[in-house]
């Protein structure tokens, strides 16, 4: 049986492949990768509010060093479709490509987060029996049980030890009153509903200390 001639049979057909060919060799090494694009648009544009390393210095900011790939990457796609309300975001991820979310998630995944040292000591003891044990009255679960010991999360649930205080009664606020509705299975919508002022603040200063390794 004969098999058809794929041989470039014009001058034309064989020049259009060594350009083709050219190309090919060009773009790996003429096109950075995509990690090394991450790491542009983490030092030219999340640094801005994020801090160089993810662990941003304002309070409102939230540290997104050592959060969990998997979970950025939903965060940030959440943002995207409007899943998860940011005015302050919203603008941010739209100039992102479908590319960029995987490397820079990776880049802050590995980054350390560093605890901060200022939160109230008396309330911080408080929170840490809410994070341990909830309240069996008002039906608060203990959050170890998803965000596990020292805050360090796990797959879906990430990690809250060491964040900003400010942030986290934001954020637990926001889940209370629906703003934020973006949660799996509406675990936290359910969870932060139960609690008191004082267990929101409390948990939160003990979560703002957590040395999270
Ligand atoms: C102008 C300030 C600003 C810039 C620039 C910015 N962010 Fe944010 N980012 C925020 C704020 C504010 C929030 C919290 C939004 C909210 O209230 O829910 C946030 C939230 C996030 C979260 C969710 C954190 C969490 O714990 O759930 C991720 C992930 C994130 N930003 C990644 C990025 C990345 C990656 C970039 C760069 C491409 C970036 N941000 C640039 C202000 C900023
Ligand atoms: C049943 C599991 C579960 C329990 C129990 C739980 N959480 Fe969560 N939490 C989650 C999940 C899942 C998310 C991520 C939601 C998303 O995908 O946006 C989350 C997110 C959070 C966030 C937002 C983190 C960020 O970076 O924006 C905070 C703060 C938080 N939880 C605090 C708590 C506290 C405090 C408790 C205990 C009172 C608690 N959680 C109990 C599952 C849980």
């Amino acid at each position: 049986m004969n098999h058809p001639d794929t041989r470039p049979t014009s001058a034309s057909a064989r020049r259009a492949l060594v350009i083709a060919a050219s190309l090919a060799i060009g773009c790996t090494w003429a096109l950075p990768s995509a990690a090394e694009d991450a790491k542009t648009i983490a030092a030219t544009v999340c640094i801005a509010c994020h801090g160089e390393d993810g662990n941003s210095a304002i309070p409102m900011f939230p540290k997104i060093a050592g959060l969990q790939e998997s979970y950025i990457v939903k965060q940030l796609r959440d943002f995207q479709s409007g899943r998860r309300k940011s005015d302050i975001m919203a603008p941010v991820v739209a100039a992102l490509k479908p590319q960029d979310l995987a490397p820079l998630a990776s880049f802050y995944a590995s980054q350390k987060i560093k605890p901060s040292s200022d939160a109230d000591k008396k309330a911080a003891e408080f929170g840490k029996m809410v994070y341990f044990e909830g309240n069996e009255e008002t039906g608060v679960p203990a959050c170890v049980g998803c965000h596990q010991p020292q805050g360090a999360g796990h797959l879906i649930y990430p990690r809250i030890g060491g964040q900003h205080v400010t942030y986290v009664t934001q954020q637990l606020k926001n889940f209370a009153s629906g703003e934020r509705n973006n949660d799996v299975s509406r675990y936290m919508r359910v969870v932060a509903k139960r609690m008191s002022e004082e267990e929101i603040d409390s948990v939160a200063a003990y979560l703002a200390g957590l040395d999270s390794k």
